[in-house]
């Protein structure tokens, strides 16, 4: 959580914070409205008083001016209350007694449909008091602590009632007693009304800051998760019919005027309070007690209209997404595994490697960025006979993206060709829908991988086995077979292998750990290794791997610098070691093998490096 208000401190002042700054400054002088006073606790709010908080859904709180100042939150509690009403009894019981159409009335209107006596929306006071009447709770008390637990999830802190407010309104709240009896009259309330209005007096008079509301704003942006605490407030699939409900009804009969200018779900109340929600980005809170004819604040309108100008925040002006869920793609053709291969492989994977095709995604998948991978995988199926999708950089996902995602896993398999999911642990929703859809089959049709790097090599190895007949990765190979004896003769092959000692390693044994100091050289006979260096995390990441017939911690000999990677057993290994004095004391006894040696280390140095420079323009 990253606060930023005007006293930072910082050095360089965020551009962000200085706008708020300049429209406090701008908007302070701004006297006009009054105070709400048919509450009359109300009335005693200082109209001087003036907040603004914006809170973004990676959890940074901007705040200027009053943003600490207690008030109560009124009519803001709505849809706060509507979410936990839809979570406590589900969208269609919830419909049945309040509908969604914007009434274009005040907020104390008696809005009520003809017949039902359905309250028009949740937003207005009858649409409230019925949605109270909705909130689970063996007693009125234990439904005002899980609204107030509720509310503290939003804000990211305790929240108390403003008994003074809470026993204004209560006293005075007549109109609203009113509503009750009408709603008992249609059956919308079941019980006696009036624990039930009592529940919304006291919703109402829950004490909030500016801070608070920007918070709880911010949270309605995240889908629900708090993005300072990072609890879940709410479940995510009821925030859309929250949000559409205060962008269709939240400020009454101003709710057309403002999705018109300002563009994002609102709500307010006449304390003072005003929230604005910009989805999937960020919540703002103002508080200014002096309201305008419809009982919105007058600063706090102005505030939210310069905002959605200056920072572009109209709902309704996006960008297309473009290609933006694809971060690169490229085949096996151009990018490979880090097992090290032999010439004939790797001529074979340039030859049939775009059979293999991998999709790195990122950011937010939903349909319209989904659609973008899809179509592209549709486009070029044909050459496909290995899928690799890659989850890595995804944030988030959602069902439609995942739908589109198992139907190209079902189309791929009915064709004979396989689907590799990495990174996928980042999204569990992906495998939950995969697992429901396909059931028995998900085992054998979903297969994941940790890393890209895992999932290639899984596609090489089948794909060289089709390419070049008997091929096998891990193949045994005897001493005249070591990559770094080609081209000696018999006679040196002969000679060098009078040097050699063999080693056994079993799986998973470090056969040469960092920084140790280099005495041999591995030539690699039976089974394969693997070169990793532990990264921050703590984590090992695979740098290469090696098959028989292949070299392995020659660098160190060349260099005479330490060890600088960890080299494991990937599978029961033989080897046999070349020590460095016998290496050494060839240039004596035998300078032409040397020289012979040499030029193949070179060669493999030579190798390795011309893959790390295709796979680097690929990846740039
Ligand atoms: O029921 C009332 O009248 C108040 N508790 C809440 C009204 C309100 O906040 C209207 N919003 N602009």
């Amino acid at each position: 959580m990253h606060s930023m208000s005007t006293k930072n401190g910082l050095a360089c002042s965020s551009p962000v914070l200085d706008y708020l700054e300049q429209l406090h400054r701008e908007n302070a002088a701004v006297a006009d409205g009054k105070l709400a006073s048919y509450i009359p606790e109300l009335a005693k709010a200082n109209p001087n008083w003036f907040g603004i908080c914006l809170v973004t859904t990676n959890g940074v709180v901007y705040e200027v001016g009053d943003s600490r100042q207690p008030f109560t939150i009124q009519s803001i509690s709505k849809p706060f209350v509507y979410g936990l009403a839809l979570e406590d009894n589900g969208r269609v019981p919830v419909l049945e007694k309040i509908s969604v159409e914007p009434t274009g009335d005040a907020f104390n209107s008696i809005s009520l449909e003809p017949g039902s006596g359905r309250p028009r929306n949740p937003m207005i006071n009858a649409g409230a008091i019925a949605t109270a009447g909705l909130i689970a709770g063996r007693t009125p008390r234990a439904k005002f602590k899980r609204l107030l637990e509720t509310f503290a999830l939003y804000a990211g802190s305790e929240l108390t009632l403003d008994e003074a407010v809470y026993r204004s309104e209560s006293e005075t709240g007549h109109r609203n007693r009113a509503i009750g009896h009408m709603l008992r009259n249609f059956d919308i309330l079941t019980g006696d009304p009036t624990p039930v209005v009592e529940l919304y007096f006291q919703q109402c008079s829950i004490a909030v800051t500016c801070r608070d509301l920007g918070i709880m704003a911010a949270t309605l942006a995240n889908r629900g998760l708090n993005p300072v605490t990072g609890k879940q407030a709410i479940r995510g699939e009821y925030v859309e019919s929250v949000l559409s409900v205060m962008g269709s009804c939240g400020m009454y009969d101003y709710a057309g005027e403002w999705i018109y200018k300002i563009g994002m779900p609102a709500k307010s109340g006449v304390a003072g309070g005003l929230i604005a929600v910009l989805p999937g980005q960020l919540g703002i809170g103002v508080f200014s007690p002096l309201l305008d004819l419809r009982g919105n604040s007058v600063r706090g309108i102005r505030v939210c209209d310069a905002l959605s100008r200056h920072f572009d925040l109209h709902l309704f002006n996006r960008p297309g997404v473009g290609k933006s869920a694809l971060r690169l793609n490229f085949t096996g053709a151009e990018l490979n595994s880090s097992r090290i291969r032999t010439p004939q492989e790797n001529d074979a994977l340039r030859k049939f490697g775009s059979a293999i095709k991998v999709y790195q995604l990122q950011g937010n998948l939903n349909f319209a960025t989904a659609e973008v991978v899809v179509h592209d995988v549709v486009d070029s199926a044909d050459s496909i006979d290995y899928l690799v999708l890659d989850f890595r950089r995804v944030l988030s996902l959602n069902e439609s993206a995942a739908g589109l995602f198992w139907q190209i896993v079902c189309k791929f398999s009915e064709l004979g060709k396989s689907v590799l999911f990495t990174y996928a642990d980042r999204t569990p929703l992906l495998r939950r829908y995969l697992k429901a859809k396909l059931g028995n089959r998900y085992e054998g049709l979903v297969r994941l991988f940790p890393d890209n790097d895992l999932a290639l090599e899984w596609c090489e190895t089948r794909l060289l086995e089709a390419a070049i007949p008997g091929h096998r990765d891990d193949s045994a190979v005897a001493p005249e077979q070591f990559e770094l004896f080609n081209n000696l003769t018999p006679g040196a092959i002969a000679t060098l292998v009078t040097l050699l000692k063999r080693r056994t390693y079993h799986a998973g044994e470090v056969i040469i750990n960092a920084g140790d100091q280099a005495r041999e050289m591995f030539l690699l006979a039976r089974g394969s290794v693997s070169v990793m260096v532990t990264l921050g995390s703590g984590s090992r990441k695979r740098l290469a791997t090696f098959a028989p017939g292949m070299t392995f911690g020659e660098m160190a000999i060349i260099d005479r610098a330490p060890r600088s990677a960890i080299i494991v057993a990937d599978s029961e290994v033989e080897c046999h070691l070349l020590s460095l004095e016998d290496f050494d004391r060839l240039e004596e006894s035998h300078p032409d093998i040397k020289i012979r040696l040499l030029e193949n280390l070179c060669l493999g140095f030579c190798r390795n490096l011309r893959k790390a420079n295709r796979e680097l323009r690929v990846l740039d």
